[in-house]
């Protein structure tokens, strides 16, 4: 319960614009996997991280990606009425070539996002209630792959 509060306390310290968070995420996630960018492809490839991270599609993507991460927070209480959609959610995302493995990294990138925007508010508990959060998203999306 503790652990609920805390995270639905740092989402929304996070503000209403989560668009600069989740750009700070995905800045941090080309970093440490800079394949990745191949797999958004909108139209044309992207040369470069900064060509991607400012196209509209992309941010449309992060925009996705937020809200996803937000209807977490907020059903909490209650994640597993988002089973099914997180389950297609990962079958389409295994449709546009991602791989399960590299949701790690997507979730050391949101957990940097949190570190660098939440200060000293970030702790080592809050971190682990979000890693939770984070394993059971992935979990459910990654129950989406088939072989
Ligand atoms: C759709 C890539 C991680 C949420 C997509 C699409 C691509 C993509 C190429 C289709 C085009 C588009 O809608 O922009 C990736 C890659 C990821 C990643 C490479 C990391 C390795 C995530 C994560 C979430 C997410 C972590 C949320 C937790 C979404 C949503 C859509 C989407 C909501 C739209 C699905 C729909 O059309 O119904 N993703 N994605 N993505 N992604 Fe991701």
């Amino acid at each position: 319960a503790k652990d609920k509060e805390m995270i639905r306390d740092s989402w929304e310290r996070l503000g209403k614009n989560k668009l600069t968070h989740g750009t700070i995420m995905f800045t941090r996630l080309f970093e440490l996997d800079p394949e990745l960018l191949g797999l958004f492809h909108y139209n044309t490839p992207y040369s470069s991280p900064q060509e991607c991270l400012s196209s509209p599609e992309f941010v449309d993507h992060i925009n996705k990606v937020m809200l996803v991460v937000d209807a977490a927070v907020t059903h909490l209480d209650n994640l597993h009425s988002l089973e099914e959609y997180l389950v297609n959610l990962g079958r389409k995302h295994q449709a546009v070539g991602v791989q399960t493995q590299s949701f790690a990294a997507v979730g050391e990138s949101l957990l940097y996002m949190l570190e660098r925007s939440l200060g000293p508010a970030y702790t080592s508990t809050l971190r682990h209630a979000w890693l939770t959060l984070y394993s059971v998203v992935v979990e459910a999306m990654s129950s989406g792959w088939t072989k």
